[in-house]
């Protein structure tokens, strides 16, 4: 679905999450969300906490999953996606801090493949994602699941593409600085969820979402995968949209 812009866009997801999360609280059931970082939220994140403010809408029954992070990484360090969203989001509404979840980039190496499967076995136990929100890397990739990725890949710890290193250069202070391994929710995960946004703004990553959405499904491509998703809608603006 094209947007005129990537405010509208983003302020059409939040209110869709806003939609399910209302429907739950009513019922009393928890809604679990699949979350992302990067430029790409930034503005749903905004309108959810304008949402949360003006409208008294309550993340009290409200989990969250959020896709990755960097590895190793201190959650307190400046470039920490755990930073990020508390900065973004969890500061400023009312989510239950137990109720967050964002990979660890404290975890040893010795206890990452126990960690991983437990980070899935956690959303699973879950009944899974309601709702997973996604961007998209120059590289096709979907969380930190870079080409290469398999569909039956589960949460693990994953090598950085050179390009998405590249991109992520200007937080670090340079390249040489931005961590060579991540930690990421898999393919697999993100296809068992309910439905899918991805959100996709500016010319930029038009080359990308063709591929995706138009060229073959490829592991090469991760977000190709989502071709093969019952419910995932891709939300553009012109820009990203400019070549299909
Ligand atoms: C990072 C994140 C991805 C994100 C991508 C795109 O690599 N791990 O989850 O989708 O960047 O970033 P942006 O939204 O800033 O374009």
């Amino acid at each position: 679905r094209v947007f005129e812009d990537r405010d509208e866009g983003s302020k059409f997801v939040a209110t869709e999450i806003a939609a399910l999360i209302k429907e739950k609280n009513k019922l009393d059931k928890y809604t679990v969300l699949g979350l992302a970082t990067g430029s790409s939220p930034l503005l749903l994140y905004k309108e959810l906490i304008r949402i949360h403010k003006e409208e008294g809408l309550s993340f009290k029954n409200v989990i969250t999953f959020n896709l990755d992070e960097y590895y190793p990484m201190n959650p307190v360090d400046a470039q920490s996606y755990n930073k990020f969203m508390h900065e973004n989001l969890f500061s400023h509404i009312d989510i239950k801090p137990e109720n967050v979840n964002i990979p660890d980039g404290t975890i040893p190496m010795g206890e990452m493949d126990a960690y991983c499967r437990s980070y899935d076995n956690k959303i699973n136990s879950l009944g899974g994602l309601d709702i997973q929100v996604l961007g998209i890397g120059r590289t096709g990739h979907i969380g930190f699941n870079e080409p290469g990725s398999q569909i039956s890949d589960g949460t693990r710890m994953v090598y950085l593409n050179d390009i998405t290193r590249e991109d992520a250069a200007k937080d670090f202070g340079g390249k040489e600085n931005v961590p060579r391994t991540a930690i990421t929710m898999g393919v697999k995960t993100i296809m068992k969820a309910n439905k899918v946004f991805l959100m996709g703004w500016g010319e930029n990553k038009a080359p990308i979402v063709k591929e995706a959405t138009e060229g073959l499904v490829t592991g090469e491509v991760p977000a190709s995968f989502l071709q093969n998703h019952d419910d995932v809608l891709f939300v553009l603006d012109k820009g990203a949209a400019s070549r299909l």
